[in-house]
């Protein structure tokens, strides 16, 4: 079944994503050009995270992780961290009430223990909040890094095996995928599609286990000018890939 996109195009409904991953990047750039300080850019960024949350809730995508926060970004200066900490408190005040209207159910990973306190309060109670919501899960990755989520992972591994409860020999790739910070959402921890935006093509410590066979998409659009027509070009792009997981074409 096809639906029109914002630009008349035909988006086949039985082929959307399940997990989108935005590593949304350009917030700083798209402030610069106008001569503001970056931080007028990641205010204007986190409305494109509500726009891009009700489209991708409307179109039928189960999860939507967005990378909000590295490990990495502390090297910062401390008023950008500072402000980017302040973000969830504001965003989640305005936007939970629209999250649950849309049957939003918030997530987050990373090492949130390490956020000041009223960062770390905004961001529990939105998944308290949500948590009975059943539809699209939104998942933040706060203060998350790929190589600090394995090393975490191998430390757990490593506890049970030394506590005799796992055998080494019976760790199979199941073993990493539950052991990781995305294993609460079982199948969909993969991510289908990985977007960067701002015309970076890297990855920058993002769920690297989790997109071997992820299909890479990169827009030169910078995050506070991202919108629904261009992600839905996106997802247009991503149903025209052929995904052969090692095997061979598919016929279509
Ligand atoms: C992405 O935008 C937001 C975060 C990393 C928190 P940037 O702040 O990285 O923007 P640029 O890359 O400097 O333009
Ligand atoms: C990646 O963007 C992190 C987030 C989007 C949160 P960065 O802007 O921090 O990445 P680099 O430094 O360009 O690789
Ligand atoms: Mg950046």
């Amino acid at each position: 079944m096809f639906k029109n996109t914002q630009d008349n195009q035909q988006l086949n409904v039985d082929n959307i994503p399940a997990h989108v991953a935005i590593i949304m990047d350009g917030n700083g750039r798209w402030a610069q050009k106008r001569h503001l300080p970056r931080i007028a850019g990641h205010k204007r960024g986190m409305e494109t995270v509500k726009t891009i949350t009700k489209v991708a809730s409307d179109i039928g995508v189960k999860v939507l992780t967005l990378y909000a926060f590295s490990t990495e970004n502390w090297k910062r200066p401390h008023d950008e961290v500072s402000y980017l900490m302040g973000l969830p408190v504001k965003f989640f005040n305005d936007f939970v009430p629209d999250l649950i209207k849309n049957n939003v159910q918030v997530r987050v990973m990373g090492l949130i223990d390490q956020l000041p306190a009223q960062t770390q309060k905004a961001v529990n109670d939105a998944v308290k909040d949500t948590a009975d919501c059943t539809g699209m899960i939104l998942n933040f990755a706060l203060n998350y890094g790929s190589r600090l989520d394995m090393t975490m992972a191998v430390q757990k591994i490593g506890r049970q095996v030394k506590a005799g409860i796992l055998d080494p020999n019976k760790i199979t790739d199941q073993t990493i995928d539950d052991n990781l910070m995305t294993s609460f959402l079982g199948q969909l921890a993969d991510p289908d599609l990985l977007i960067r935006t701002s015309g970076e093509e890297r990855i920058s410590n993002f769920l690297l286990w989790q997109i071997a066979y992820s299909e890479l998409v990169f827009t030169d659009v910078l995050w506070p000018d991202f919108d629904k027509s261009v992600f839905e070009q996106m997802i247009l792009e991503y149903q025209h890939r052929d995904r052969r997981f090692g095997g061979i074409k598919t016929s279509k």
